[in-house]
């Protein structure tokens, strides 16, 4: 996808979303250069606890998923979905190549920054690893990729991403992704828990204002990308707790009745005082949801590899043989 096309993209679904009655905006447009790299500090804030939870379940855990990923088979193919930094997945990447297991890593990423440093990273880090980044979103990745019979493939979502999709793009997303699978393939997804609100909210409204940041970086990217001159001091992070459909959802808010021009649709929006932009959905699984979703995509659950204090779930799903 050429950038003038994603840029164009960009713009109409800034047009549609901005031109709806409840402005939103998809979340995926926080994860411009500038937004993955403030997504790392958000990772290593004392309030963002799933990092801290998944590198808990992958340290102690990967023996155990490696008897699962070879069962059968001695080599396989571990595909990583918006692999960011890739910070825990080198701790599987780590002991499966002390093993010396026959496996090659393909992380992929929608900033090239982001799968530019991992593989540089991992050359200099893990030699010996076979690895091949790939920068694409989601749904191009799951389109350039087709069933593959020479080879097990291990399918890696994790860090709870899939929490920003509702549940019909959910199910869209995995059931496409069950197509390109064949039995025996494997999937391990990472599902944030219910648990209580106040430790969530803490979390997506952190001290520091990191996550604040990372939230208002859209206005920023419109301001860069597409020559709107929205006054970031005037719109505010604010984010909440839905008990009801279990997501943490972020907004920003206009502080008072203005218009911002956008430059690349040569259109002028109107805000009026504390009106809302949505711009994102982190929804919560308990693991009843968790198993109903699998299901529901014609996969079976493995294993729930959980942390301590049960608030993250790195579920391992495969494909049943038919
Ligand atoms: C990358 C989608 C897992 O939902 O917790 C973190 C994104 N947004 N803080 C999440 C995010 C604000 C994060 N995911």
């Amino acid at each position: 996808m050429s950038n003038t096309t994603f840029e164009n993209q960009f713009a109409q679904d800034v047009k549609a979303g901005f031109s709806a009655h409840a402005k939103y905006l998809s979340s995926k447009y926080l994860y411009d250069d500038e937004g993955s790299r403030i997504f790392q500090e958000i990772m290593n804030l004392e309030e963002y606890y799933p990092t801290d939870c998944e590198y808990e379940i992958l340290s102690q855990k990967q023996e155990e998923m490696l008897q699962f990923f070879c069962s059968g088979k001695n080599s396989f193919e571990l595909l990583e979905f918006g692999a960011g930094d890739g910070l825990k997945t080198k701790l599987l990447l780590n002991h499966f190549v002390q093993r010396n297991i026959d496996f090659s890593y393909v992380p992929i990423d929608i900033s090239e920054d982001a799968v530019r440093g991992l593989v540089d990273d991992l050359e200099s880090q893990l030699p010996k690893l076979k690895v091949r980044g790939v920068v694409d979103d989601y749904f191009g990745a799951l389109q350039a990729m087709e069933k593959r019979h020479d080879i097990r493939r291990i399918v890696l979502f994790l860090g709870g991403n899939i929490g920003n999709f509702d549940q019909a793009y959910a199910h869209q997303f995995l059931q496409e992704l069950r197509k390109n699978l064949t039995p025996e393939d494997q999937v391990l997804i990472g599902f944030d828990l219910k648990k209580d609100p106040h430790v969530v909210i803490r979390a997506y409204n952190d001290a520091k204002g990191v996550t604040r940041r990372f939230n208002m970086n859209l206005l920023e990217r419109m301001n860069r990308e597409l020559g709107a001159n929205f006054k970031v001091r005037d719109f505010m992070h604010y984010p909440v707790y839905d008990p009801a459909s279990g997501a943490a959802k972020s907004y920003i808010m206009s502080k008072k009745k203005q218009e911002v021009f956008i430059e690349a649709l040569d259109e002028s929006f109107l805000f009026e005082a504390w009106e809302a932009i949505h711009t994102e959905n982190s929804f919560k699984y308990t693991p009843y949801m968790i198993n109903e979703l699998a299901q529901e995509c014609g996969f079976e659950v493995m294993y729930n590899f959980m942390d301590s204090r049960n608030y993250f779930s790195d579920s391992l799903w495969q494909v049943p043989a038919s």
